[in-house]
């Protein structure tokens, strides 16, 4: 780009969309997880939780009808927003499309195929729903929800 040749800048701002936001979601998908994980939040988490859809079940219902309808590649997600102290679920396209300015990601579920078509082959609801009651570490996402108060 020396010399005021800016004819790839497009293809390096979508690239460090892409690559960017799939490093930033996989590296709290790894600690969101761990093994004999699942089972439900607790404290100031779970009181949130509670407050916003009414029970964790109903929140677990949500996040498994959004996460499993993802067209195509890419992620559930459970988000603070700093700007209303609110928490939400929403989904994620590839890794950076159907993003909202100013939600902070605190949990995270992958649904790309890479993800779990080995075990599960293409029976995305099975994954989803073994992530969400044998893997899920509610420890780190507590501990990102602090974090996101601050
Ligand atoms: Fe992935």
């Amino acid at each position: 780009m020396a010399g005021g040749d800016f004819a790839g800048a497009k293809a390096a701002a979508k690239a460090l969309a892409f690559h960017g936001s799939g490093h930033v979601l996989h590296s709290i998908f790894w600690a969101n997880m761990k093994p004999g994980g699942g089972g439900e939040p607790t404290g100031e988490l779970a009181d949130a939780i509670k407050k916003t859809f009414g029970s964790f079940e109903a929140f677990k219902g949500l996040f498994l009808a959004t996460t499993n309808a993802v067209e195509g590649s890419g992620w559930g997600l459970l988000l603070r927003c700093p700007e209303t102290g609110m928490i939400g679920v929403l989904q994620a396209e590839k890794h950076e499309n159907l993003a909202v300015w100013g939600k902070i990601p605190i949990f995270v579920c992958d649904v790309w195929e890479h993800a779990y078509y080995l075990k599960y082959q293409n029976k995305r609801p099975e994954w989803t729903q073994a992530f969400m009651d044998h893997l899920v570490n509610w420890d780190d996402v507590a501990k990102r929800y602090a974090a996101a108060k601050k």
